[in-house]
């Protein structure tokens, strides 16, 4: 894979949902290079269009006009298999609810990934504890979900997309559950995490205040980067 100094460019993006018969378009033309190994933060408001663009730059969904370029591929017109599989090598998601697997101890929940991909037993052993160890979360190992609090759920979901060493983790609102002191708690691990490892996050907010020391900032108004 070619080593840009972009983890994406968008140009002329598009995307118009639509709902009974109603089209909705939620991007409305929107261009931007977003670069590797920062902390990206994409601001806007409820129903600027955050979650269509990440989803888009997520290879959930596929724009209506306009080119993505992805880690270096042209993934607007990937098929539903191709979009799956460059999720699952590529991508790590963090998600505001979460999505954390109920009967899975916080350590098989970031082990799951690597049985995935097929990882050797050893290695996985070695990855996951050392990813646990990153978000503080060791001695927790072996607890469940409905054991952890809010924000110890966010960290074991910031070490499930970590584990696999995605060339980008997009984190979608990952703070929206969690009351200001966590979730302000939740952006500095996570800052930390990216300044120490290079990794590349995009990551979203309705709320500008939570962010006070973004360099890497795009704001989003009516499905347009201003
Ligand atoms: N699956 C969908 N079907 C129909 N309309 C949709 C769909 N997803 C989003 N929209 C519409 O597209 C626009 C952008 O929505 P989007 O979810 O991207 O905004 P957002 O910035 O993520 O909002 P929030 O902060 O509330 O999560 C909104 O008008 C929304 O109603
Ligand atoms: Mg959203």
């Amino acid at each position: 894979m070619p080593e840009t100094e972009f983890v994406a460019r968008l140009k002329d993006v598009t995307k118009t949902h639509m709902l009974d018969k109603v089209e909705i378009q939620a991007l409305k033309g929107i261009t931007a290079d977003i670069p590797r190994n920062k902390f990206n933060v994409i601001i806007g408001q409820s129903g600027s269009g955050k979650s269509t663009l990440l989803n888009l730059i997520g290879c959930i969904d596929t724009p209506t006009t306009g080119s993505i370029e992805v880690c270096g591929k042209d993934v607007a017109s990937f098929s539903d298999d191709e979009m799956s599989d460059f999720r699952a090598r590529h991508i790590g998601f963090i998600f505001q609810t979460f999505n954390l697997m109920p009967v899975f101890s916080a350590y098989e929940n970031v082990e799951y990934p690597l049985l995935i991909n097929k990882t050797p037993a050893g290695e996985r052993r070695e990855r996951v504890l050392a990813t646990l160890e990153k978000v503080g979360l060791v001695d927790h190992r072996d607890k469940f979900p409905n054991e952890l609090s809010g924000g110890q759920r966010q960290r074991v979901a910031i070490a499930r997309a970590l584990v696999k060493n995605p060339e980008m983790v997009l984190a979608d609102e990952p703070t929206a559950n969690l009351d200001h002191r966590t979730g302000t708690e939740i952006i500095e691990l996570m800052q930390n995490i990216q300044a120490k490892d290079k990794t590349t996050f995009i990551f979203s907010s309705h709320d500008k205040n939570l962010i006070t020391n973004a360099e890497d900032l795009f704001m989003i108004m009516d499905g347009v980067i201003l």
